[in-house]
């Protein structure tokens, strides 16, 4: 089973670093919405999800599905504009395929954005959140299985899964850039549903303030295979309590699509001394 996986992972990698130009140390996943980072690019080479060997694609509205290597703001970087969902059917291994990849492109940090319901009762639509740390409530987990120690260890320390380092340069970026940042643990789930209001006020109380239905498999991969991460999350519906939204998929897209700028430009701020 470890064989099969690791020939798999072999064979995309080594189609990859055949077809690429640069060199990137950094990559990007963008989440729902926030695919505008894409238009502050320069291009090198973007490549449909379907084209590259053993890649899984994504099927959901408003993930496009393509890697792309380019630079932004002079930077080289790697960018996923589109994930895979475990609410989709697709098993932890697939969902986390991309971050399996990683150190084998020659990337060690890894910069995750997604689309969240905020819990915090000073949050507003709009507002970016700084992930500090997360709660797993995936009730699966992608490191479960045979492990293999010679990418990461059986028992993974989580002490600091998201930088600290990163998550002090972004306050500094902050403050530069007058990019105004929150900061807060994201509850990742499985969905595909949104929440009861019972369910945000639960979360919140069990000590979320943001959650969503990505970025925790991927966080947690990334962290066994050694990588610093550095994760926001785009504030686009509330789950307050006396205030939950309506939320619904054209809703998130549009309120991702509206804070959009403000993360690229916070990035591109971050991206030369990361
Ligand atoms: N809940 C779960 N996932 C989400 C939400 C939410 O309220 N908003 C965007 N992604």
């Amino acid at each position: 089973m470890l064989e099969e996986r690791r020939k798999k992972i072999e064979e995309t990698i080594s189609y990859l670093n055949n077809r690429k130009h640069i060199s990137p140390k950094i990559a990007i996943v963008l989440g729902s919405g926030l695919g505008g980072l894409t238009q502050s690019m320069e291009i090198v080479d973007e490549i449909p999800y379907t084209e590259i060997p053993n890649f899984p694609v994504s099927t959901v509205k408003g993930h496009k599905g393509t890697m792309i290597f380019g630079r932004l703001g002079g930077v080289e970087v790697l960018v996923f504009n589109g994930r895979m969902h475990y609410y989709e059917g697709y098993p932890m291994d697939v969902v986390t395929y991309p971050q399996q990849i990683l150190k084998g492109l020659g990337i060690n940090i890894l910069i995750l954005s997604n689309a969240a319901g905020g819990m915090n009762p000073t949050f507003k639509v709009g507002d970016i959140m700084i992930i500090k740390d997360h709660i797993n409530l995936f009730g699966n987990n992608p490191l479960m299985g045979p492990n293999d120690d010679e990418l990461g260890p059986r028992f993974p320390n989580m002490s600091e899964v998201y930088s600290h380092r990163l998550i002090k340069l972004a306050y500094e970026k902050s403050k530069e850039t007058g990019v105004h940042l929150q900061e807060g643990v994201y509850m990742g789930v499985s969905g595909p549903c949104f929440e009861t209001p019972a369910e945000y006020r639960m979360f919140h109380i069990m000590g979320a303030d943001a959650v969503g239905m990505s970025t925790v498999p991927e966080a947690i991969m990334a962290h066994h295979r050694g990588l610093e991460i550095f994760a926001l999350s785009v504030i686009t519906d509330l789950g307050v309590v006396g205030q939950v939204m309506e939320a619904s998929h054209e809703e998130v897209l549009q309120a991702a699509n509206t804070a959009g700028p403000n993360m690229v430009k916070l990035i591109c701020a971050m991206l030369p001394e990361m």
